[in-house]
């Protein structure tokens, strides 16, 4: 399809037809599936931000018994969140979670519109489409990563998905593709057809409804679509993280700048632009002469999405009390109490494994 032409209606009923049947066939069971409770769907949808279903729903099942409503979990301290979220990284959306719990709890009811729904911490316009067409029936098409690749590659759009432009159009062709009398089960076959059928690599055209009308299967194109403008090049940071270990307890760090990480624990944690030397580490830590520094891992690779990571870390043993300013100490014993993010958890097991 050309970039700008329009939709015949006998096109759009044979997709809205085929995928609904495709559905009926190879839907996954989900537990936030053929239910209209908004909590559920709604926390639902901010824990499979970024997350496949797989690693999610495990998570899903734990936050819904441990905060059963909205109000439990708006009247739960953020660290008690902050731990139960561990290990799901982008860890804004916990914080965003809490913070929507308080925003309904204090509205005193659920949003009742797409419009509404946006106004809550987290929720953007994905994932305002996806509750609002679960929870209450709203005529309105989602667009994720799945339904991008899906539509790109049946109507040969060659826009590039990262642009405006892009974006403008994608949500124009999904909102008339829509099938208004089930929004809801629309959505969600076509996510699933995304994920399932129409995947991104090996796509199974061979037993696809649509492979007659697939434009990008038609030419050989499956690969190219869809577009993007530029490709993202990660950044690698070089981090040394040093664990004190004091006759008192260990020393942690909450983190409070606005990244990633806010909100988590950590042990004192330096970057450097390249890789730092030993004495460069030390000169850096500012640490007590009598500390004794045990090397744990060099050069532990750890990915991030914008980022790759190359990590040193180091065990400081300290016969005296310290104290330091901005940390706490705690008992080893307790540090699981202190929710930190996937890479502290990675070195903890690297000290239990070197000990
Ligand atoms: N990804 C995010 N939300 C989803 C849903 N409701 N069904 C399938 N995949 C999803």
């Amino acid at each position: 399809m050309d970039n700008s032409e329009c939709l015949c209606s006998s096109d759009v009923a044979h997709w809205r037809k085929h995928l609904l049947l495709w559905y009926g066939k190879h839907r996954r069971q989900l537990p936030w599936r053929d239910i209209a409770d908004p909590y559920r769907i709604w926390l639902s949808e901010i824990i499979l931000q970024q997350t496949r279903i797989s690693q999610g729903q495990p998570y899903f099942e734990r936050f819904v018994k441990q905060f059963p409503t909205v109000e439990a979990l708006a009247a739960a301290p953020i660290d008690q969140v902050m731990n139960l979220w561990q290990g799901l990284g982008y860890y804004s959306r916990a914080r965003n979670l809490h913070k929507g719990a308080q925003q309904i709890v204090a509205l005193g009811h659920f949003p009742n519109s797409k419009a509404e729904w946006l106004k809550i911490a987290g929720v953007g316009e994905y994932t305002a489409a996806a509750i609002a067409s679960f929870a209450l029936g709203e005529q309105c098409s989602v667009v994720d990563g799945n339904v991008y690749r899906v539509l790109a590659r049946h109507y040969g759009v060659s826009l590039p998905i990262d642009t405006s432009e892009g974006k403008t159009y994608f949500a124009r062709l999904a909102q008339q593709l829509l099938d208004t009398e089930h929004p809801a089960d629309y959505n969600q076959a076509i996510m699933d057809f995304g994920a399932l059928q129409c995947v991104p690599k090996n796509p199974i055209c061979n037993q696809c409804p649509f492979a007659d009308s697939c434009v990008a299967h038609n030419m050989q194109q499956v690969d190219s679509y869809p577009a993007k403008s530029r490709s993202v090049k990660l950044q690698t940071r070089h981090l040394v993280l040093l664990y004190i270990k004091t006759p008192c307890g260990i020393l942690l760090h909450k983190r409070t700048a606005s990244d990633i990480w806010r909100g988590l624990y950590e042990p004192l944690t330096l970057e450097f632009s390249s890789s730092p030397s030993f004495a460069e580490v030390v000169a850096a830590a500012q640490l007590p002469k009598e500390a004794v520094l045990r090397q744990v891992v060099v050069g532990l690779k750890h990915e991030l999405t914008h980022r790759h990571l190359k990590v040193d870390a180091y065990e400081v043993c300290l016969s005296v009390p310290y104290e330091r300013q901005g940390f706490i100490v705690v008992p080893e014993t307790e540090r699981s109490q202190y929710a930190v993010s996937t890479l502290v958890a990675r070195i903890y097991q690297l000290l239990n494994s070197t000990d």
